[in-house]
């Protein structure tokens, strides 16, 4: 098969397309052909290996978490899909997944996909995924956002801010929404009720609370410049490790409010009800698409800034 692949650790411009062998599902996995993947961060923190530390060393490695495509083939006692089932999901940030979606045919155990709804394409099911997850598992399950709650949410033209605008309406809850000048009408066309340009005003003092959870989806802010903004038991959530995280989550047990550290997890049940939202018209932004034999360009366009949503790639066309 065909797949876009790093041969080490290094600049992202060497990734390059090459052949690799069919993967063979193993069991309780299903083989997918990859109809459509989106650009993450993390294709370009792996990629020059800042999170080496986490992915070994198994080149030539494929890059793409998210996918959406056709099952192909499935393992041995699989039950929920079948051969010719239109799926969708992620794969593993782990180095247990070296073949990830920039390529023909992806691997994914059964947690980690669910069939995708007819009238939802496979462009905006791949696009979503990820950040879908990672927004709704931080807001619902860490935050324990209450419908008829109030969220903040910073960085929300980007992948995760975004879609976390749509989720947090669906659960219910009023949105608060912090992005730079570019993005203040898209963001407020996702629905948030307040948009609060970070260009032009500090969110630290204009942003009114209390909130139940302040989201840092763009993971630039910390437990303690925005505590005073949590009400009582509200919870600041952040997307990436660090020490400042990691001594916080200690310190506050000792105070009203919490700070999380969100790891997006592969669970089934939590894809079903993002696609029985999708299917409900929940907005999946795409910011561009790119070829998956361009994705270099993609991933070089997501790290220069400026997103409003996610970048698609084309993979089925894009070889
Ligand atoms: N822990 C997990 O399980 C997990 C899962 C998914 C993603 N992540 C991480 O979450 C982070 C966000 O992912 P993403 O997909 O949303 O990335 P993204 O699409 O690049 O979006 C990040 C957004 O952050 C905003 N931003 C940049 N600098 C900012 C600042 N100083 N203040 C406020 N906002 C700022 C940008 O918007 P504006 O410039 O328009 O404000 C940008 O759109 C990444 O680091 C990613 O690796 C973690």
């Amino acid at each position: 098969m065909r797949a876009m692949a790093i041969p080490s650790y290094g600049p992202v411009d060497q990734m390059k397309l090459i052949e690799l062998p069919t993967p063979e599902p193993a069991s309780h996995q299903v083989r997918v052909k990859v109809h459509a993947s989106a650009v993450n961060p993390s294709e370009q923190k792996v990629a020059t290996g800042s999170t080496k530390f986490l992915h070994g060393r198994n080149f030539p490695m494929v890059l793409g978490y998210d996918f959406s495509g056709v099952v192909d083939l499935v393992g041995a006692g699989v039950a929920t899909v079948s051969q010719g089932d239109e799926v969708f999901g992620f794969l593993p940030y782990s180095g247990s997944n070296t073949l990830g979606a920039f390529a023909e045919y992806t691997v994914s155990t059964t947690s980690g996909l669910i069939r995708k709804p007819a009238s939802v394409s496979h462009a905006l099911a791949a696009a979503a995924a990820t950040p879908a997850i990672t927004a709704l598992q931080s807001l619902r399950d860490l935050g324990r956002l209450p419908s008829g709650g109030r969220t903040l949410i910073i960085g929300a033209s980007g992948g995760v801010g975004a879609l976390g605008v749509g989720v947090a309406k669906k659960l219910g809850a009023e949105v608060v929404a912090v992005c730079a000048t570019h993005a203040v009408d898209f963001v407020r066309g996702l629905g948030a009720e307040v948009v609060i340009d970070r260009k032009k005003e500090d969110p630290l003092r204009v942003a009114k609370g209390p909130f139940d959870v302040v989201f840092d989806a763009a993971a630039v802010s910390s437990w303690s410049a925005m505590r005073h903004l949590l009400g009582r038991g509200g919870v600041y959530v952040t997307t990436l490790p660090g020490p400042a995280i990691m001594f916080q989550l200690g310190l506050c047990l000792f105070t009203a409010t919490r700070a999380k550290l969100v790891i997006v997890k592969n669970r089934a049940d939590d894809l079903a009800l993002l696609g029985r939202w999708l299917t409900e018209g929940l907005k999946v932004p795409i910011d561009s698409t790119v070829p998956v034999r361009d994705v270099v360009v993609g991933i070089k366009r997501l790290a220069a800034g400026g997103m409003r949503g996610r970048i698609s790639v084309d993979v089925i066309g894009g070889f």
